[in-house]
């Protein structure tokens, strides 16, 4: 199995190195523009593998698309993140254009790979990236609920003092500080809903702050972050290539789920072997209905800035 990871900064590399750890998949090619950078951050990361004990072959290639031939996934983290007080959504213009260029480069070497798209405004390249390459849908997913919902996951876990792998939570709806909806009703720890263990307030603060989870952190390192973004990446990844049909909040294309429609907006689906298995349409009440409609009204919006 064979991953290409499109843009070896933070999260493109933390992603390579957790796919590596992790034996998720047996070659990982890092590519980027930036002469000798891929190269060397690969090298590097190959020669943990004796002492973290892994076999992936890490290679790391400047621009050479035919190393990545062949590809059963790729990943695209290019473009340029976001700064303190910079939102994803002011990232548009000069991301669309990298995004279009890398998926067209791409799908030359790997015409049957699932491309994961990490690149922001997450929710816009995703679309952007069907739009333009006509792929179907299901082999275009956008990462972000996998990341949001961690960072739910990690703040429930933190205020309840209870492991994070026994809280279980989902955030929906669009990538972005105020377009993301963290479904509280639908969060538990081992299936018994947070509410019996928190206050109102207490979720409520829960909430706003994953919203804000990723401008908090590129407020604190100065840039975007890395380990949660790369490691859910990885998630993703993994879902798709051994076929785990993992539940993942994700960016999908919707045709009339959710009353949504020719949008990419993150909704639980089932991830594996085919990509975008299957959309799971969630039972929401009145007010998520709202939110969930401000959210994709929101997308559509910066999506109709460039299509
Ligand atoms: C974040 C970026 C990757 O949320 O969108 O950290």
């Amino acid at each position: 199995m064979k991953v290409t990871v499109i843009g070896a900064g933070n999260v493109g590399s933390s992603c390579a190195e957790y796919i590596a750890i992790k034996k998720i998949a047996s070659e990982v090619v890092l590519l980027d523009i930036k002469d000798g950078f891929a190269e060397g951050k690969a090298l590097d990361l190959y020669q943990t593998s004796s002492t973290l004990g892994f076999n992936t072959r890490i290679i790391g290639v400047t621009k050479d698309y035919s190393k990545t031939s062949n590809s059963d996934v790729v990943v695209v983290t290019s473009g340029v993140p976001r700064k303190p007080g910079m939102t994803r959504e002011e990232l548009i213009g000069i991301n669309a254009e990298i995004v279009e260029k890398v998926v067209k480069n791409i799908l030359i070497f790997s015409p049957n790979a699932k491309l994961v798209i990490v690149s922001n405004p997450m929710d816009t390249m995703t679309y952007l990236t069907i739009k333009k390459s006509g792929l179907s849908k299901n082999r275009v997913i956008g990462m972000g609920g996998a990341l949001d919902s961690s960072r739910f996951k990690t703040n429930i876990s933190i205020a309840m003092n209870k492991p994070s792998l026994d809280i279980h939570a989902m955030v929906i709806g669009g990538h972005g500080d105020t377009t993301m909806i963290p479904l509280d009703r639908y969060a538990s720890y081992n299936g018994i809903h947070i509410g019996e263990f928190l206050s109102k307030d207490q979720i409520k603060d829960i909430v706003s702050s994953t919203m804000v989870g990723g401008a908090t952190l590129t407020k604190l390192l100065g840039t975007s972050a890395w380990y949660a973004p790369g490691a859910s990446v990885s998630y993703v990844v993994d879902s798709i290539l051994n076929d785990q049909k993992k539940i993942i909040p994700s960016s999908v294309y919707l045709d009339g789920e959710y009353n949504e429609k020719d949008i990419c907006i993150g909704v639980p689906a089932i991830i594996g072997k085919d990509g975008v298995e299957k959309i799971i349409k969630l039972d929401l009440n009145d007010d998520e209905k709202k939110l969930f409609k401000k959210s994709a009204d929101a997308i559509r919006k910066m999506n109709n800035t460039l299509i």
